[in-house]
């Protein structure tokens, strides 16, 4: 389903009222929601405003688990982390108890730390079928999501859940969940701002 909005404002206040409703949703439906997050610039309005009212009086931060659909390898304090962006918009303003949050740390072994974050989350779904509530994507120019980049070896991938990505261009390794992953979700939503994207 394709929904179009007239600005980011729209489409950021379409998404926080999505995540709430999935999110209660879930709560009353199976004790917990689990949503993993997008990074870029696109989402952070989404961010903000599901910290403040309405949306951040409506949710059940209490049985919200957080995780990230990708994560650029440098420190959680530096400017480009997906992580970063997340909990100093929203994450850091709402009562998700913090062994709920889970960043992906990949600054210094990207390579082991996707096999740590796919251990992490087998954990967190104990053998039962990996399906995330809700997984939130971007949609890079070149038609990107998450660290899934065209014509990229990645795509390939049939069984990992998480994997390292190096971008050679950009100097910067990546790890990222794959797609058979994000496809069993039981909803994805893509957040796409600018002209640019209309055609993606
Ligand atoms: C990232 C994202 C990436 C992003 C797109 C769109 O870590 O960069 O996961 O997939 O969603 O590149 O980014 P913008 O929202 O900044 O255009």
């Amino acid at each position: 389903m394709i929904e179009v909005y007239p600005d980011l404002e729209s489409l950021s206040r379409a998404a926080a009222a999505l995540l709430v409703k999935q999110a209660n949703l879930a709560a009353a439906a199976r004790g917990r929601f689990s949503v993993a997050l997008a990074g870029g610039a696109t989402p952070r309005r989404t961010y903000e405003l599901l910290a403040a009212p309405p949306w951040a009086d409506q949710a059940p931060w209490g049985r919200v688990h957080v995780f990230w659909g990708d994560e650029r390898c440098v420190p959680l304090t530096d400017s480009r982390s997906n992580a970063r962006l997340a909990k100093e918009a929203w994450l850091d303003r709402v009562p998700i108890p913090a062994d709920q949050i889970h960043p992906l740390n990949c600054a210094t072994d990207p390579a082991a730390a996707a096999r740590q974050y796919e251990a992490h989350l087998r954990e967190f779904f104990a053998g039962e079928p990996p399906i995330l509530d809700l997984v939130l994507l971007g949609l890079g120019d070149d038609g990107h999501t998450a660290s899934l980049f065209p014509g990229s070896a990645v795509l390939e991938e049939g069984e990992r859940w998480a994997v390292a990505v190096h971008l050679a261009e950009a100097g910067l390794s990546r790890v990222t969940l794959t797609a058979p992953l994000i496809n069993q979700a039981a909803m994805v939503a893509f957040l796409v701002a600018g002209g640019a994207k209309a055609a993606s």
